[in-house]
């Protein structure tokens, strides 16, 4: 996608290191900050100068690869400490798993080359993915404008789902960068999303650099838009998509997900492959959730009066705070999954039609 005009994925190749976009500084800077090993990409991970499911997974493989030209004996120790990097977003153990299952059979001496390649084909497979998931989309917020010609289809969005939050394209915001690239008239409703503002910070920066229509709300006027018919659409991304259809996300996702059943709006979650996990069901019970620290809530960052980033107390001095970052909207209140195959069910028979090999496996 791009800045000012000109296209950028959010990993960048140079030489033998990686250049990402430090999402701590954004929408206020511009900063490529250069990786150069795993102990790098693990702090930019675990930071978050990179986050969003899909792209943590790509980085921790970059990581992965770049270290192993050092240390190619290192494998499962250098995967085992970024895989701890943030527990939530499965993604992070899918990219770093299909790393293990390639490069473990071969001669040590050949393994960074074939890291470097495989991490290559982890970050395009996920710029396909997204691709697909934003052409699976579409239909939906199609078929919303046509029944009501002469207005733009309001969509709801909660944290960031971008391009940035991938490799390219976004999950969520792919398809409304679609639906707006192909005329469709749209505007978003931004969650600010508190504790970290990814959406007043990320996604309203996206948006408006891709000239998207969109406005920034509180977390806490999404329920009442929906009551006034302010909102047709839910769309969402996720860090983990449980076997029968729980769907992990940002905090605050699940209270969205009850005021659109409420509503009577649908509640879409685009969900690349790489966050399926097959392994789990029951996502409230068994999903772990990352704790993060209470001076993310305490505290709120933003631009000083002096004009630099930075940030100031919130919250009563000497008070506590509690950070869950992540929580599980049940399968019973999604109205469907968006992936790279299609559209389906949250359920492990809508899943199942899609990915049959998950099954067997
Ligand atoms: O803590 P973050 O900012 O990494 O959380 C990101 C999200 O919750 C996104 O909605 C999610 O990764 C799915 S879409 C990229």
């Amino acid at each position: 996608m791009k800045i000012e005009g000109i296209a950028y994925r959010s990993i960048r190749h140079d030489g033998d290191s990686i250049l990402i976009l430090d999402q701590t500084r954004l929408p206020w800077r511009i900063d490529w900050l250069r990786l150069t090993d795993a102990a790098g990409a693990a702090h930019a991970i675990k930071t978050m100068q990179v986050r969003g499911a899909p792209l943590i997974g790509a980085v921790a493989a970059y990581g992965l690869a770049m270290e192993l030209r050092a240390d190619p004996a290192g494998l499962e120790s250098v995967a085992a400490m970024l895989g701890d990097t943030r527990p939530t977003a499965i993604n992070l153990r899918w990219a770093l798993n299909r790393m293990l299952l390639r490069l473990r059979p071969l001669p040590v001496a050949q393994r960074a080359a074939a890291a470097w390649d495989e991490a290559v084909a982890i970050a395009e497979d996920d710029v396909e993915t997204c691709r697909a998931i934003g052409a699976h989309g579409l239909p939906l917020i199609q078929a919303i404008a046509a029944k009501n010609p002469g207005r733009p289809v309001n969509i709801l969005t909660h944290c960031n789902t971008g391009w940035i939050a991938t490799v390219d394209y976004g999950t969520a915001l792919s398809v409304v960068y679609q639906a707006h690239d192909a005329g469709i008239p749209v505007h978003v409703w931004v969650d600010e999303t508190r504790p970290r503002n990814q959406g007043a910070l990320l996604t309203a920066w996206e948006l408006g650099a891709h000239g998207v229509p969109h406005t920034v709300i509180a977390d806490n006027a999404g329920g009442h838009m929906m009551q006034h018919g302010q909102v047709d659409i839910v769309l969402v991304g996720t860090d983990r998509v449980t076997r029968r259809g729980d769907v992990a996300n940002k905090i605050g996702t699940y209270l969205k997900a009850l005021a659109a059943q409420d509503n009577g709006v649908p509640f879409w979650v685009a969900c690349p492959h790489s966050t399926l996990d097959w392994s789990v069901d029951d996502g409230v019970a068994e999903i772990p959730i990352e704790d993060r620290d209470e001076a993310e809530v305490t505290h709120t960052t933003g631009l000083l009066p002096d004009g630099t980033p930075g940030a100031i107390r919130t919250a009563a001095p000497g008070s506590r705070a509690a950070n869950p970052a992540f929580d599980v909207t049940p399968a019973r209140l999604v109205t469907g999954l968006i992936t790279e195959r299609g559209r389906c069910a949250a359920s492990i028979d809508g899943l199942r039609t899609l990915y049959p090999e998950r099954d067997a496996a």
